[in-house]
This record gives C-alpha cells, sequence and structure tokens, in this order.
C-alpha cells in the first residue's frame, strides 16, 4: 500500500456518515493518545462480568491498533491502568494484572505481523514480577518493529510521572549538573517517559467522560481532544475513522493566531 493512500479494502463496510474521500493523510495525527472507558459499563449492559468487559477491551485495542497501523499512525498511547486504578476491588485488580501478563504474549502474532513495537509508560517496576516479565519479553521480542510504537500506560499517573521528573532535575542540581536557572522545558521533558516521543496530536476517549484522569498533563498540552459516546468495546476502526475526519478539521494554532 503507498503510503498516503488508505486500505480501503480493511475498511470495507463503511458506514453511510463516512465518506473515505473526505480524509487527507496528510493531515492525520502522528500520535493519538486514547483512555479505553466504559469496558465496566459494557459488561453491565450484558449482564456478565467485568473481567469479560476489559477482554473485550482489549480485543478492540487490537482493531485500533490494526487500523492505525494500517492509516500509517506512528504512534499510539493507550491507558491500560493508572495509578488511581488500584483502589478498585483487589478482584477486578488481579484479574486485569493477569491479564496484561497473559494478553502481551498472546498479542505477539498480531503485534509482528504489524511491525508494532511495545514501550511502556508508568512505574513498571512497582507490577508484579510476572508483569513485569511478561512486559519485558514483549519489549526485547517487539524491538525492531518500526511501524508503530504502542506506548501501554500501566501504573501510570502523569502528576507522578511529573513529580519523578522533578526528583532526578533535583538530583542534578545536588550534584552541581545543572543550575536551577538553566532548567527548560527540555530539561523537563528529557526526565519523562515520553522522552524523544512526540506529543499526542490527538486524544480519544470513548464512553461520554470529560476528564483527562490524569494521563499524559504535560503531553496533552496542545492536544486536539475527541470525546465519544460510544464504550471502549463497541469503539470500531469506523469510529476512528469519525474521530480522524472530527481531527483534520481543527485549526491548530498552539496558542498562535495560525
Ligand atoms: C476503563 O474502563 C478501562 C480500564 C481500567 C482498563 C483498560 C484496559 C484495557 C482495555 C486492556 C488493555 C490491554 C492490555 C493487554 C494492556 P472501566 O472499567 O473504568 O469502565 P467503566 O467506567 O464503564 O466501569
Amino acid at each position: 500500500m503507498p503510503k498516503g493512500t488508505i486500505d480501503t479494502g480493511y475498511f470495507s463496510e463503511l458506514p453511510e456518515d463516512i465518506n473515505i474521500a473526505n480524509l487527507n493523510p496528510e493531515l492525520f495525527p502522528k500520535h493519538i493518545a486514547v483512555i479505553m472507558d466504559g469496558n465496566g459499563r459494557w459488561a453491565k449492559a450484558r449482564d456478565v462480568s467485568r473481567t469479560q468487559g476489559h477482554k473485550a477491551g482489549v480485543k478492540s485495542l487490537q482493531e485500533f491498533i490494526t487500523a492505525c497501523v494500517k492509516l500509517g499512525i506512528a504512534h499510539v498511547s493507550a491507558y491500560a491502568f493508572s495509578t488511581e486504578n488500584w483502589s478498585r476491588p483487589k478482584l477486578e485488580v488481579k484479574a486485569l494484572m493477569t491479564m496484561f501478563a497473559a494478553e502481551i504474549e498472546k498479542q505477539m502474532p498480531l503485534l509482528m505481523e504489524n511491525g508494532v513495537r511495545l514501550h511502556f509508560l508508568g512505574a513498571i517496576d512497582k507490577l508484579p514480577e510476572n508483569v513485569q516479565e511478561s512486559f519485558a519479553r514483549g519489549i526485547e521480542q517487539t524491538a525492531h518493529n518500526t511501524k508503530l510504537t504502542l506506548h501501554l500506560a500501566v501504573n501510570y499517573g502523569g502528576r507522578q510521572e511529573i513529580s519523578h521528573a522533578v526528583t532526578r532535575l533535583a538530583r542534578k542540581v545536588s550534584l552541581g549538573e545543572l543550575k536551577p536557572e538553566e532548567i527548560t522545558l527540555e530539561h523537563i521533558e528529557s526526565e519523562l517517559d515520553t522522552a524523544d516521543i512526540p506529543d499526542p496530536d490527538l486524544l480519544i476517549r470513548t464512553s461520554g467522560e470529560m476528564r483527562i484522569s490524569n494521563f499524559l498533563l504535560w503531553q496533552l498540552a496542545y492536544t486536539e481532544f475527541y470525546m465519544t459516546d460510544v464504550l471502549w468495546p463497541d469503539f470500531t476502526r469506523y469510529d476512528l475513522l469519525r474521530a480522524l475526519l472530527s481531527y483534520q478539521k481543527r485549526e491548530r494554532r498552539f496558542g498562535g493566531l495560525g
């Protein structure tokens, strides 16, 4: 598929409201951040367990990643588990951890086939050993993939990330490596989990919630938001196209006059 053209085969069951000719690959975001919300409500509506809802969420993420690869999006950051999610019932946390460890292994063929490199955001070193091991294997196996980097945020909090960056910079100051008045935005950025990754151009949040929920607080400074009522397990490749159509109409001024 030549660069800049859309794989119409993959998007062949277009709903009537989407005109694929209106999509302009030159205006696609380089980095999409996504808050995958609504798994619990999806499960409740079907009278199945919340774990079933999260499993359906994984399927949705698979489709999302595949569609992003087809569209040539270079980075996706997906919020899988926040630092605040530890306060959920123990059983749900345990089920999520088990799912993370197992799914990274299970998804490996799809990640390799699609050229997806895995990277993690958050305090991964505080996760159960088996989850850490599975993530480390995922990073190693996908290290040479180049089509898309999937930044999975697990045990991630934006405030915590900034606080860690401040600690590291303070250490440099105390060692005499840096003067306080020399600290620039670039110094701070280089200490974040997202160092060397472009800021998200587009943030998608599903399930009708209108919050950032401690996700990428620094990085979302000039990101365009797309909120939809669709619950994450129901979010399809066509919902992604709707988000892109909305995004490409925005005039991004970054605080200037455009
Ligand atoms: C929010 O829905 C969703 C989560 C806390 C978990 C998201 C995780 C995934 C979709 C799986 C990611 C997969 C891998 C392999 C890392 P919610 O439970 O808050 O839904 P609710 O608001 O309807 O209760």
